[in-house]
């Protein structure tokens, strides 16, 4: 385990509830120490973009970090959302008509269709403003920004929708809740699935990734570790799991669900 070589990061802002730290060259980590996630803004040579947005009430500060780095929110060609939760996408509709949002095709249907449970809503006490996606990402679709190539990866299990996304050629693993560094998971929502999360992280393992660029907490160069770590976490949740459903007595448990189901035969027949 290679946990002893922590590199530190360039801090160009320090603020008490948010920080702006340079991640790699024309990079750059928006770090919020609320409950907003990450954002990250990448300056290509022919594109600029900002995956995720934090939330509507943190939204000033992507303004300053933006201001910071000569850029107005007009400025971007594209705003990306890793998955359909309101601490990363909460200030979204705030870039209406200002820049293109883009989304994997399960987040934008929740989105449009405004699945406040899918969104947890309640949770994050956030506006209930609508939010137009412009593109519905697929896995493989990549975003070239002209010295970057953003590859989509859909990598599903903190919920059906997240996307993770990848630049090849310098290894920069944009992994939202999926992974962050220590291995910490983001745990499972509603259309998420545990099965589901380490198919993603064994799909993420089979990455030349070098920089681990969180939805929540620092930044990592250790990423084959954390991934490795949060494959035998997930491992063992999935244990923990099949004892829980058998501690149940799960055909019990679904008995009512059957009976509604051999009901509405009878109905069918009748
Ligand atoms: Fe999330």
């Amino acid at each position: 385990m290679n946990t002893h070589q922590r590199i530190e990061f360039e801090t160009i802002l320090n603020e008490d509830l948010f920080s702006l730290i340079k991640a790699a060259e024309d990079v750059y980590q928006f770090r919020f120490k609320s409950r907003a996630a990450n954002a990250y803004f990448i300056k290509g040579t022919s594109r600029t973009v900002l995956i995720d947005v934090g939330l509507a009430s943190t939204y000033s500060y992507i303004e300053k970090g933006l201001a910071r780095l000569s850029c107005k929110p007009e400025d971007l060609d594209m705003v990306i959302l890793t998955h359909e939760h309101l601490d990363h996408i909460g200030a979204a509709h705030l870039f209406k008509g200002r820049t293109i949002i883009a989304t994997h095709r399960l987040a934008a249907n929740k989105i449009a269709l405004r699945d406040d449970f899918a969104m947890l809503r309640k949770m994050f006490n956030e506006p209930n403003e609508a939010v137009h996606i412009d593109i519905w990402l697929e896995e493989g679709n990549i975003i070239d920004l002209g010295n970057f190539q953003l590859k989509v990866l859909y990598t599903p299990g903190h919920t059906s929708a997240c996307i993770s996304l990848f630049d090849q050629n310098r290894g920069l693993l944009f992994a939202a809740d999926t992974l962050m560094a220590g291995g910490v998971m983001g745990g499972i929502f509603g259309s998420g699935s545990i099965s589901d999360y380490i198919g993603s992280l064994e799909k993420l393992r089979g990455l030349d990734a070098k920089l681990l660029l969180p939805g929540h907490g620092r930044l990592s160069t250790t990423p084959h570790d954390d991934i490795d770590l949060a494959i035998a976490r997930s491992r063992a949740l999935l244990a923990d799991t099949g004892q829980l459903f058998d501690a149940l007595d799960a055909r019990e448990n679904f008995e009512p669900l059957m009976q509604s189901v051999r009901d509405l035969n009878k109905l069918d027949d009748s």
